[in-house]
């Protein structure tokens, strides 16, 4: 969508402090021993306190209130109580919802406790990028030269990028135009950011694959096995100088 008034402003940004302010206390509650389901409803109950409504579920009937991943799941994990969080877990939340009629969209991976699988410097690479890439996106910018720039900063990290994931346009529904806001330097997307545009920009930082794959419970995108993917994601209003980001306070 496009901010026109004051209403959408307020709007987006309410929308965009109910899911950080919710990622962040989510982030802050997950435990070893706990299961994913009991972290996911956890989140809910943050969600309800601001009367927003989990977006997965509301537009996709996605059987949970957000997407909780983990290893080698990278996005769209199913919360389940069979799901037992682990000390050095890579775990992804990802909480999108709406509030008034306006939609909020980030998430974050994250290890969980002691980093027995050594990706910190994956988690970290992520988080930096999405903050090198955010501070090129102003009204203009092509979104394929935001791409380059990600898949750019993630060689240089010694990393890939998965290829079929990638940010998206929010506003009045969770995915809207742009549809794709690419990982990697699409040479036939010739379209460019647009001022007051609203955008939901995730990177998906990869140690092997360049490709996630769907899992038989038809939600869940795996790397196969083939390393690990690591995503962090903002919603922003793009302007002519640095985007504001409205998701400013889950601390990524
Ligand atoms: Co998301
Ligand atoms: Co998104």
């Amino acid at each position: 969508m496009s901010i026109e008034t004051n209403a959408d402003l307020t709007g987006i940004k309410n929308a965009g402090h109910a899911v950080a302010v919710t990622l962040k206390k989510m982030r802050d509650y997950a435990r070893p021993g706990m299961s994913t389901q009991e972290l996911d409803e956890y989140g809910y109950s943050i969600l309800q306190s601001f009367g927003a409504t989990p977006a997965p579920m509301k537009e996709y009937n996605f059987p949970g209130y957000t997407c909780i991943s983990l290893n080698d799941e990278v996005c769209h994990g199913i919360p389940s109580p069979s799901r037992i969080l682990k000390e050095g877990d890579l775990v992804n939340i990802d909480v999108s919802a709406e509030l008034d009629g306006y939609y909020g969209d980030n998430g974050g991976s994250f290890i969980l406790g002691q980093d027995h699988q050594q990706l910190q410097s994956l988690v970290d690479a992520s988080q930096e990028i999405l903050n090198i890439a955010l501070k090129h996106i102003k009204s203009r910018v092509r979104i394929s030269d935001v791409g380059g720039i990600i898949e750019k900063e993630a060689k240089k990290r010694g990393f890939k990028v998965i290829r079929n994931l990638c940010g998206h346009g929010i506003g009045r529904k969770l995915h809207e135009a742009p549809e794709e806001v690419p990982n990697y330097k699409d040479r036939m997307n010739k379209s460019r950011f647009r001022k007051n545009s609203v955008i939901a920009l995730e990177t998906f930082i990869s140690t092997q694959t360049k490709w996630a794959y769907e899992s038989e419970d038809g939600w869940t995108l795996t790397t196969q096995n083939k390393g690990f993917v690591a995503q962090h994601e903002h919603t922003i209003i793009v302007t002519d100088k640095e985007p504001i980001i409205v998701t400013k306070e889950n601390g990524i």
